[in-house]
C-alpha cells in the first residue's frame, strides 16, 4: 500500500485479544501505536491543524499547542509534512524522548516547570499559550482541549473503526486526558451501539471526575483542570485508577504478553481489571490502548524512577520473573 503522507498511516484494524488478563472475558486492545506518530494522538493532530487551515492558516505561520507529549509529537509530524513552524508548550512529565522527537521533527518546544493551584501543569501551560498570543497575534492555537475537532477526528476514525472490527463490543474501556477520545467514541457509539457500557478510565489526582487533585507523574492520563469539549453526559461509567496500578499493569502485561505498553495503556487495563466483578462470563471488551511503551522506559519500566516515586508500590523485582 503505498501512502502520499507519513500521517495518513493509520491503523483503524488492529486488535490484540489479551485472553487471560481478565479471566472469562474477551478482551481485545485496540493498538493505536502502530503509526508514524506512535500514538493515537495523529488523527485529532491531523484534525486539529485542518480546523486550523479551515480558518486561515498559511504556509510558514506558526501554530503554538499544550500538550504533555504525544499530540506534540503527532502535531510536529503533521506540521512538518504541511510546512507550519510549530511551538510546543510542555511540562517536566514529558520524557526526554519525547521532547527530543519533538524537535528532530522540526517543533520549537518549551518546557513549564510551573506546577498551577492544582498540583498540574495545564493551568500554567495554558497561561504561557495565551499571553504568547498576546503578544503575537498571528499565532494560531488549536487548542485541543476546547477544539470539538478533537473529539469529531476519534467519532469519525476511532469509534468507527472498533465498530466495524468488533460490531457486538458489550464494553468499551476508554482512558482520560483531553476527552477527546471519550467525547468522540460515547457519541458514535450512543447513536450506533446504544447497549455497548462506555466506561472511562482517569489517573488518580485528575480532577476531571471530581477527586481531589494530587500529584501525577505519567503523562498522558488526567487533568489538572476540566477541558471545554467534556460533558457529563451520564451516559457512561467512570473508574480511577492510581499510578502504582499503572505501574504493576504495564509491567505484567510487558512480561505475560510481549507487549511493551505504555502508560496509559497499563491504566486503561487496570481499570478492566477493576470492572471484572461487573463483567458477565463470555462479555467481549475492547480497551483502547494510545501508545507503546518505548517511550516509557524511563519511567514506568525503570525501577529506580519507580521507587522514587512510589516506595511502597509492588513493582516485581526482575530475578523473580527470570525464575518463572
Ligand atoms: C498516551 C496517551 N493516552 C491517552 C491520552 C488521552 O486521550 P484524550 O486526550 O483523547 O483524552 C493521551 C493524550 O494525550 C495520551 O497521550
Amino acid at each position: 500500500m503505498i501512502y502520499q503522507s507519513a500521517h495518513d498511516i493509520v491503523f483503524e484494524d488492529v486488535f490484540l485479544d489479551l485472553g487471560g488478563l481478565v479471566p472469562d472475558v474477551r478482551l481485545l486492545v485496540k493498538l493505536e501505536g502502530l503509526n508514524p506518530a506512535g500514538s493515537i494522538k495523529l488523527k485529532p493532530a491531523v484534525a486539529l491543524v485542518e480546523s486550523l487551515e479551515a480558518q486561515g492558516l498559511r504556509q510558514g505561520q506558526r501554530v503554538i499547542e499544550s500538550s504533555s507529549g504525544n499530540l506534540g509529537i503527532a502535531l510536529s509530524a503533521v506540521c512538518a509534512a504541511k510546512g507550519y513552524e510549530l511551538t510546543v508548550v510542555t511540562d517536566p512529565n514529558a520524557t526526554p524522548a519525547a521532547v527530543r522527537t519533538m524537535e528532530a521533527l522540526g517543533a520549537r518546544v518549551v518546557v513549564i516547570s510551573e506546577r498551577d493551584g492544582n498540583g498540574g501543569y495545564l493551568a500554567s501551560r495554558i497561561a504561557f499559550i495565551m499571553a504568547a498570543i498576546a503578544r503575537d497575534p498571528d499565532l494560531m492555537w488549536p487548542n485541543q482541549y476546547a477544539n470539538p475537532a478533537n473529539c469529531a477526528a476519534h467519532h469519525q476514525r476511532t469509534a468507527l473503526g472498533i465498530h466495524r472490527e468488533v460490531p457486538h463490543a458489550d464494553v468499551l474501556v476508554i482512558g482520560v486526558g483531553t476527552t477527546g477520545t471519550l467525547m468522540g467514541c460515547l457519541s458514535y457509539y450512543r447513536e450506533h451501539s446504544p447497549a455497548t457500557r462506555v466506561v472511562a478510565v482517569d489517573a488518580e489526582g485528575s480532577v476531571l471526575f471530581g477527586g481531589p487533585s494530587g500529584k501525577r507523574h505519567i503523562p498522558g492520563l488526567g487533568v489538572s483542570r476540566v477541558p471545554e469539549i467534556f460533558t457529563d453526559t451520564g451516559t457512561f461509567e467512570k473508574v480511577v485508577v492510581p499510578e502504582t496500578e499503572t505501574i504493576e499493569m504495564c509491567r505484567l502485561v510487558a512480561r505475560r504478553h510481549g507487549l511493551l505498553v505504555g502508560g496509559s495503556t497499563g491504566t486503561v487495563l487496570a481499570g478492566v481489571r477493576r470492572i471484572a466483578p461487573t463483567l458477565p462470563v463470555g462479555a467481549t471488551v475492547v480497551a483502547v490502548s494510545p501508545d507503546l511503551g518505548e517511550r516509557y522506559l524511563d519511567s514506568v519500566y525503570s525501577d529506580s524512577w519507580v521507587a522514587e516515586r512510589y516506595p511502597d508500590a509492588n513493582v516485581v523485582p526482575k530475578e523473580r520473573w527470570a525464575i518463572v
